[in-house]
């Protein structure tokens, strides 16, 4: 199967920096959860290889610049998911996922609901550097401000926001 493939390229990308792996794979854990929740079948395939692949760039981009930024890391990794695709043998919606993975720190480039799932399954993971107990209302307004979906929102909710 494609995407176990482009898992494994995954890993050897970031092969020296596990931490990358396991943020990946929760970020896939978190689409896959609001896919079930809001019903998506289409676009599942294509969601699920850009949430594989969205911070690609940053072993590039550490290389490069010294620097695992946003900016960088959007700028490196259109190419190296490319390059795995290839690999892969998989040429559908590429350009399309490359889009996501170089503008995936970018919100004001949202453009449709597979580009906003993985903001969801990734601002939920980046969302736990935040202290629960200190900064609840900043939580809940960046929850507010960034979730669309009915589900991305109900889990943020359930993670961040204290009963
Ligand atoms: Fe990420």
């Amino acid at each position: 199967m494609f995407i176990e493939k482009i898992i494994e390229e995954m890993k050897e990308v970031f092969k020296e920096i596990p931490l990358g792996i396991e943020h990946t794979l929760k970020v896939l854990k978190n689409a896959e959860d609001i896919m079930e929740g809001e019903k998506i079948q289409e676009e599942k395939e294509l969601i699920r290889i850009v949430a594989i692949l969205h911070d690609i760039g940053a072993v590039e981009a550490l290389k490069k610049y010294g620097s695992i930024d946003g900016v960088y890391q959007e700028k490196e990794g259109p190419a190296v998911a490319r390059r795995i695709l290839e690999k892969a043998g998989y040429n559908k919606n590429v350009d399309r996922i490359c889009f996501i993975i170089g503008n995936h720190h970018t919100p004001s480039k949202i453009d449709g609901i597979d580009f906003q799932i993985q903001w969801e399954a990734d601002l939920l993971e980046n969302l736990t550097v935040m202290d629960k107990q200190k900064q609840q209302q900043e939580i809940k307004k960046c929850i507010e401000e960034n979730f669309k979906t009915a589900t991305g929102r109900e889990i943020a909710y359930k993670r961040f926001i204290l009963p």
